[in-house]
């Protein structure tokens, strides 16, 4: 078992990583709660829905939403709401969230929400929840404008990431975790692939916890947890979502690594390791589907949310990757073209 502290000032909190981390969850939880909301969706391992075994001294309510991003909306949170005044939640008691990112980024904006805040504890049952989602304090719901349009940040208690919950998940949310996993291989110099899972796991979610400890409302440093990302939303729009987001952020962090050489900041080993990764020791796609066109990616990535100022990407270079701004269209099309060929 590992646990790692994500250090933010007056609030931090520890990831407990291994298998059956969730007999953990007790020291998780503040001393003052009695009453516990659980936020959690039909499909989880019952063992991880059924808290009461691990918090015998509480009121234990489970609470289940809608599967998929159509039920990631504030009529979801809305309908949590009356839930959690029927059972009296006060200040004190708290939210916990069992699942993947999507029940985890609800149950932190219901806990954000309810009574201008109280605690939450996030116990992330997918490897995307627990090298991403369930980390860091974002939470939200979607309009029909756009994803993740309302939102807090508002940082958990604790986060459990038991790797027990790893053995039943579905192979194409497995996938979509080691997208999300391949981005850290090249945030840092470390050589995660010499790594087993659990130290691999525990050591995404330290290199996310320094980043976000370092710029928590993303003002500028913790863009580069978007490594990858710029392509890989216009990939999920574009292909209206048949493209499920792990699997676009392969795609993309291959992207970033050629559009890294076309700006001169990489060379073609860089890509190549690029690809051993993402291709190699992941297994994922490195091409998006047919049928896509240039024009129609490069709009929609001028309207990503990091881009406040012409195209923005985070992108590698002999620093490490850097954010940058007002990225010039000549690159981007190069690289775009070369890859859609
Ligand atoms: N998923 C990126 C972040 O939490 O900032």
């Amino acid at each position: 078992m590992r646990r790692v502290t994500v250090p933010l000032p007056d609030r931090s909190y520890e990831v407990v990583v291994g298998n059956g981390a969730i007999a953990e969850l007790v020291d998780l939880v503040p001393s003052s709660a009695r009453r516990v909301a659980v936020v959690t969706q039909p499909g989880i391992p019952v063992q991880f829905r059924e808290l009461g075994a691990y918090l015998p001294d509480h009121e234990v309510r489970v609470f289940e939403i809608g599967v998929g991003e159509q039920a990631k909306t504030l009529s979801t949170i809305e309908s949590l709401m009356s839930g959690f005044a029927g059972m009296g939640l006060t200040r004190n008691d708290i939210v916990i969230g069992v699942g993947g990112g999507m029940v985890t980024d609800v149950a932190g904006f219901a806990a954000a929400s309810w009574h201008r805040g109280i605690p939450v504890v996030h116990v992330s049952t997918s490897l995307l929840g627990m090298v991403d989602a369930a980390i860091g304090g974002k939470t939200g719901v979607n309009l029909p404008e756009g994803k993740n349009l309302v939102g807090a940040f508002w940082q958990p208690s604790g986060v459990v990431c038991d790797l027990d919950a790893l053995a039943t998940l579905p192979p194409r949310e497995m996938r979509c975790g080691l997208g999300e996993m391949a981005k850290y291989h090249f945030l840092t110099g470390d050589d995660l692939l010499a790594m087993e899972l659990e130290e691999r796991i525990a050591r995404c979610v330290e290199i996310k916890a320094e980043v976000v400890a370092s710029d928590e409302r993303e003002g500028g440093r913790r863009a580069l947890l978007n490594y990858g990302h710029t392509l890989a939303h216009a990939l999920e729009i574009a292909t209206d979502h048949d493209l499920a987001h792990g699997e676009a952020v392969a795609i993309g962090l291959i992207y970033a690594a050629e559009l890294g050489r076309e700006m001169g900041r990489i060379d073609d080993a860089r890509v190549q390791q690029h690809v051993e990764v993402v291709a190699g020791e992941y297994d994922l796609m490195t091409r998006p589907p047919d049928g896509l066109d240039a024009d129609t990616l490069v709009s929609l990535m001028h309207r990503d949310k990091k881009a406040l100022e012409g195209l923005t990407f985070i992108v590698d270079g002999d620093d490490g990757v850097e954010v940058v701004t007002g990225v010039d269209e000549v690159p981007v099309r190069a690289a775009l073209q070369r890859f859609l060929a």
